[in-house]
């Protein structure tokens, strides 16, 4: 079977189990309005934009959730099972894991846990704002620090800037929104160096679709250094981003201090039931990534015959070049039904594009070709 065989088959595949495992309540929602696994708005738009996974909840997720509405009324999302689960797919203890309301509840808790007035972050420039979004609220400098010509953290410069005292470094690798990766040997020789009271937040949000052979994961850290957190999410690769659902993977000592600043019955109830039947689904990330990998394709296709340069991606999204204005270029394409991009400050001649399934990439490969008959781009 051909790649898109493969995707159409898996989809249909999908809702099938929802009809024959889900009962009325499955029916019901295969018959709601607007019900698209994995596809379009309710409007018809094509969202390309917010780095999500396009094929959805897995069918094996979509069964749970369903069968795990019934228990809605009650409290506690199987936490239990859920860092049970996730702790063999890590391959850690329970006791090292903490979980999260999405990545982004634990860079906040992160946030509570590390900095201060003395201890400022260190982040490239540009990279996910998330983290730097909570100056807002805490009372804490931000130290950035612009990626190197070839698009990596510059390690020493982040290590020099650490050195004055202690520090938070925020890792976003690959990067976003760049999709870049920063060699990990780099990084190690740094963490293998620093003091505790350096400590690195390390995001990993996008880890499994990692082609470079320059990245491996920070996992190794945890054991020997309390001060190294690893950050995952079920949003990306699992296309859970609506259920909200992520982690931190760190030395017991350090989670017991992150979870003092986390809400303790979470994930709630769906989350927690699409969670575990993602993590036992063995063929999830393998179709996660084959579906990126031809999205990519088409991409690549398109932008090389249009002459259009881009950045090495290594995550489901890419940053090209638009040869022109990009707000006007984001407003043409969602005039043809593609919601594309936002402003990366400063890359304003770069679009971030996510990806879909390639017959979306297809659609947005007419729409790209056709703004360059007109002299659009
Ligand atoms: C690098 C990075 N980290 C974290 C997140 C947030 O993920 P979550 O949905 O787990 O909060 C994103 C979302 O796009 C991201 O790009």
């Amino acid at each position: 079977m051909d790649r898109r065989g493969f995707v159409t088959s898996g989809m249909a595949a999908g809702l099938a189990g929802i009809t024959a495992s889900g009962g009325t309540l499955g029916a019901f929602l295969n018959h709601a309005p607007g019900f698209s696994p994995g596809k379009k708005l309710a409007n018809g738009d094509i969202r390309l934009s917010s780095n999500e996974n396009p094929l959805g909840v897995s069918p094996a997720a979509r069964d749970a959730i369903i069968e795990a509405i019934v228990e809605s009324n009650r409290y506690g999302g199987r936490r239990r099972e859920v860092i049970a689960a996730l702790s063999s797919y890590v391959g850690v203890k329970p006791e090292q894991i903490t979980l999260g309301f999405g990545s982004t509840e634990i860079l906040q808790i992160c946030t509570q846990a590390f900095q201060g007035p003395n201890t400022p972050l260190i982040a490239a420039a540009p990279t996910f704002e998330d983290v730097m979004d909570y100056q807002d609220t805490m009372p804490f400098e931000v130290h950035t620090v612009p990626l190197t010509a070839d698009l990596q953290h510059d390690v020493q410069q982040m290590r020099d800037l650490s050195m004055k005292r202690p520090s938070v470094v925020y890792f976003c690798n690959p990067n976003n929104p760049t999709g870049t990766i920063t060699a990990s040997a780099d990084i190690d020789a740094w963490i293998a160096e620093a003091p505790e009271t350096t400590v690195f937040l390390m995001d990993e949000a996008y880890l499994e679709y990692v082609t470079d052979d320059r990245y491996w994961d920070s996992l190794k850290w945890i054991e020997q250094k309390p001060n190294v957190v690893v950050i995952r999410t079920f949003s990306k690769i699992f296309g859970m981003a609506g259920l909200r659902l992520g982690y931190a993977v760190t030395h017991e000592t350090t989670a017991t201090r992150l979870q003092e600043h986390s809400i303790q019955n979470s994930p709630n109830v769906l989350a927690g039931a699409a969670a575990i039947a993602s993590l036992q689904d063995d063929g999830i990330v393998e179709r996660a990534i084959t579906v990126n990998e031809e999205a990519k394709s088409i991409v690549h296709t398109t932008l090389n015959e249009l002459d259009l340069e881009y950045l090495p991606t290594n995550t489901n999204f890419i940053m090209h070049k638009i040869n022109g204005d990009l707000p006007t270029y984001r407003n043409r394409m969602a005039d043809a039904g593609l919601l594309v991009g936002r402003n990366f400050p400063p890359m304003l001649d770069h679009n971030r594009l996510s990806f879909g399934l390639p017959e979306e990439m297809d659609q947005w490969a007419s729409a790209i070709k056709d703004f360059r008959r007109k002299g659009w781009i």
